[in-house]
Formats: structure tokens, C-alpha cells, sequence
């Protein structure tokens, strides 16, 4: 699965305008793909992400014999297998890129009469599994993973899961999600609560299918022993790919940009009351609903933004957003500084590490500590940065490449396929400076 190396020569750019669409929800098309695999039925997924990551979880569905249809793009008609109707693979089943993936997979396949093995990249490989692992086996599931609790895992087959009532020490949605997965094999209630409210799709979701599910913010409990039933799923548009355009039109002066349908469950949103509280331009033009989720019209105009100390009850409902904030914080007024988020350090890459050590290339004074970082806005010069193969590094640094006074050379950027295919023509539409290089390797 791993792509030729590609690098970008980035920025800088003119004003971002006119409207556009981002792509759909990647949370929501990997938990979609799974419930309908497992439902009774033909569930039918509109806007769904065509993502690497997405589409590995696809795919493995369909190497445990789920008939999974494509129509058309961002359409996906899976013919569900019922509960137990899943069949063994004959070999690894890999993940990819995908956190999600393989937590989530982890829970479910724990659930089932055979043996399964779960494969990632070379990032996913170094990604701790431990958390999904130990209330697994408190659970009854037996995992074999690598040294230290890594990939590849081992799941043999069910013999019996018990209900169980977990309190995560993370706050995780992937966590909370793999116990609640193969809670819907076990006996009797598996209860998860967590140290801060994390994004609810699994609970939703699950509702949605028809399964009986309690949760409030910070709590999901269920029962094993019901069905799920087929339904149509529709996607909304990703806030986390949104998030680098409303950071490039509030950077960018003239900008006056438009997204349109983004996806604002409020467990998602913590970068607009950060941006919001620096100063941004950003307004709800119209608010709705697709598929059971809020949406609304994101306008965003340039603004002079100005250093903030982000909240840490925010860090959950921002995660997948602190290398866009990095950004913005990199040219704005003062000096911001993020605590409370050690997490990023076990994401695709080190985040941390990976923003400071590119921003610092570029110019900026940024520095590190164990769980957040200190970033003092100024002029960003143009040079070259790594992005160390993480998706959400290389939009970030594109998005800050827009107001370097020279160009930018993004290394390592073809992960991007993985959230947020179509980015460097999207972003190019908007406005933004971003050529790809001719592929390396
Ligand atoms: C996700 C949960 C988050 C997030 C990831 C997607 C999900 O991870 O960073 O991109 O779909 O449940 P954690 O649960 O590890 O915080």
C-alpha cells in the first residue's frame, strides 16, 4: 500500500476565494463500512470518503467475504453479512495508514469464530496498541501484538467475551470504540467511560442500525445479543480537511472563502472556538443536518489573528487539528502555547516533534515540551520541511508555505491520499501556491 515518495514545491499564495467542498468524513466512512458489513441487509453510504485509509477498511471487509459495491464515486453499497456472517481471511489483513482501522477492527474481529492477523504501514507499525488490547483481553479476547505492544495483532478466534466496565485512562475515541465493537458479542453490558467526551460516531451509529446504545458526553454503554439492521448512511463533509482551509484564509489576507456542508459534531470543532478565540473571521452561514449530523456553510475571511494559551478541555475535541493550529499560531501575534495534548506524539508521526522541527526550518520560533509546545508568531522564510509521511504535516506546511517569502519544498507528501484525495487541486482552485514534484522512488 505504500505510495511512490512525492514532495510538493509549496506557496507562496495569493488570497483564497469562491466556495468549495471538502471530502467526506473519515471517521464516519470507516465506522459506516463496518456496521453495514455487520448488518442484516444492503446499506447504502453516500459521501463516502475515497481515502486510502477508508478504502484499505473496504477492502479488508471485503477479504472476510462482505460484497461491497461502488456505483460511483463516494458511493458505497455494502451487502451486510449479519453479526456472525463474517468468514476468515486467508492471510493479513492490512490496515494501512489506518489508527481507526485497526483499533476498531481490533474489537470486532475479536468477536469472531476465527483467527484474524492485522497489518499496517511503516507509521502504523510504530503505533501503540496496548490501549485497545488490554480491556480486549479483560474482556476475554485473546491478542497476540509485537514487542511492546505494536503491530501486527493476532486475534484469536472468540471463545467467550464478558461484558466489561472500562474506565480509559486515554481519551479516545478508537479506545472507546474497539471495547463498545466487541461489546456487541459479549455477554451482558460493556460500559466505557472516559476522561473527556470524545467523538460519539461509533454510539451514533450504532443507533442508527438499530442497536440499543445509552451514551451521553464522556459515557456509552450496550448490551451483546441484538442485530443490526441495514440503513442508509450519508457522510458529512470532513471537518478535519476543512480545518486547513480555515486556517489559510484566516492567514492569507484577502481571503474570503466559502465551505460548504462541513460536518460539525461538536466533539470536532474545538479549532474554530481556538481560532475564534485568536482573532479569526469565521461565520456559520447556514446550518443543517445530513445524516443525523450537524452541518453548516463555514465562511472564512482574513483575519490578524493573535497568540492564545489553548484550553486543554479543548485538546480532544481538536486532536487531529494541532499541525493546522501550529500554523496559525506560527504567524500569528505572540505567542501561544498548547499543553495537555502528549497524544499528538502518538499519531501518524510525532506531531509535536514533526511541527516544530518543519516550522523551525521555515523560520519560526517554536519550542517543544513533553506534551505541547510553545510558538512565538513571526515571519516564516521559504526553505524546505519534512512532513515525515503524515497526511495532516504535509496540508499544514502547504498551508503555511502560503506566507513564506519564498517557496517552500514539502518532502514525503503522498500520504495525503489517505484523508484527503484530490487536496493539491482543491487547494490550487482556491488559491493556493502548490505544485506537486514528479514522484520520487
Ligand atoms: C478517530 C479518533 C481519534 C482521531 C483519529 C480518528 C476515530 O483518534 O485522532 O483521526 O475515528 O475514532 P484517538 O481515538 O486515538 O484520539
Amino acid at each position: 500500500m505504500s505510495a511512490p515518495r512525492l514532495d510538493w514545491r509549496a506557496g507562496p499564495g495569493g488570497p483564497l476565494r469562491g466556495e468549495l467542498g471538502v471530502p467526506g468524513d473519515k471517521s464516519v466512512s470507516h465506522r459506516a463500512v463496518m456496521l453495514g458489513a455487520l448488518a442484516e441487509g444492503r446499506s447504502e453510504v453516500h459521501g463516502f470518503l475515497e481515502g486510502e485509509d477508508t478504502r484499505a477498511t473496504a477492502a479488508i471487509f471485503g477479504r472476510l467475504g462482505v460484497r461491497i459495491d461502488a456505483p460511483g464515486a463516494s458511493h458505497r453499497v455494502v451487502h451486510g453479512v449479519g453479526l456472525h456472517g463474517l468468514q476468515a481471511a486467508s492471510d493479513a489483513l492490512d490496515c494501512g495508514n489506518a489508527g481507526t482501522g485497526m483499533r476498531l477492527l481490533a474489537g470486532l474481529l475479536a468477536g469472531q469464530a476465527f483467527d484474524s492477523v492485522l497489518v499496517g504501514d511503516v507509521s502504523l507499525s510504530r503505533r501503540p496498541m496496548g490501549r485497545v488490547i488490554t480491556p480486549l483481553r479483560a474482556m476475554g479476547a485473546v491478542i497476540d501484538a509485537g514487542e511492546g505492544g505494536l503491530p501486527p495483532l493476532r486475534i484469536h478466534a472468540n471463545k467467550g467475551l464478558q461484558g466489561i466496565d472500562f474506565k480509559s485512562p486515554v481519551a479516545s475515541a478508537q479506545v472507546k470504540s474497539a471495547v463498545l465493537l466487541a461489546g456487541l458479542y459479549a455477554r451482558g453490558t460493556t460500559r466505557v467511560i472516559e476522561p473527556h467526551p470524545t467523538r460519539d460516531y461509533t454510539e451514533r451509529m450504532l443507533a442508527a442500525f438499530g442497536w440499543p446504545v445509552r451514551f451521553s458526553p464522556g459515557e456509552a454503554s450496550l448490551e451483546g445479543g441484538h442485530r443490526l439492521h441495514a440503513t442508509q448512511v450519508v457522510v458529512p463533509a470532513d471537518f478535519s480537511s476543512a480545518a486547513f482551509f480555515l486556517v489559510a484564509a484566516s492567514v492569507v489576507p484577502g481571503s474570503d472563502l466559502c465551505l460548504r456542508r462541513v460536518g460539525m459534531n461538536p466533539r470536532r470543532t474545538g479549532l474554530l472556538d481556538a481560532l475564534r478565540m485568536m482573532g479569526a473571521d469565521i461565520t456559520l452561514e447556514t446550518r443543517g443536518e445530513q445524516g443525523g449530523e450537524p452541518v453548516a456553510d463555514l465562511r472564512v475571511r482574513h483575519a490578524r489573528l493573535h497568540g492564545i494559551d489553548v484550553p486543554p478541555a479543548l485538546v480532544p475535541d481538536m486532536i487531529d487539528e494541532f499541525p493546522a493550529l501550529f500554523v496559525a499560531a506560527a504567524l500569528a501575534e505572540g505567542q501561544t502555547r498548547v499543553s495537555g495534548a502528549a497524544e499528538l506524539r502518538v499519531k501518524e508521526s510525532d506531531r509535536i516533534a514533526a511541527m516544530a522541527t518543519a516550522l523551525q526550518a521555515l523560520g519560526a520560533d517554536v519550542v517543544e515540551t513533553p506534551d505541547g509546545a510553545i510558538i512565538r508568531g513571526g515571519p516564516l522564510r521559504g526553505g524546505e520541511a519534512d512532513s515525515h509521511g503524515d497526511h495532516r504535516i504535509a496540508m499544514s506546511l502547504a498551508v503555511a508555505a502560503q506566507r513564506a517569502d519564498g517557496e517552500v519544498r514539502i518532502r514525503d507528501c503522498a500520504n495525503v491520499a489517505t484523508s484527503f484525495p484530490g487536496f493539491e487541486a482543491l487547494a490550487r482552485s482556491a488559491g493556493l501556491g502548490l505544485q506537486a514534484d514528479a514522484p520520487v522512488g
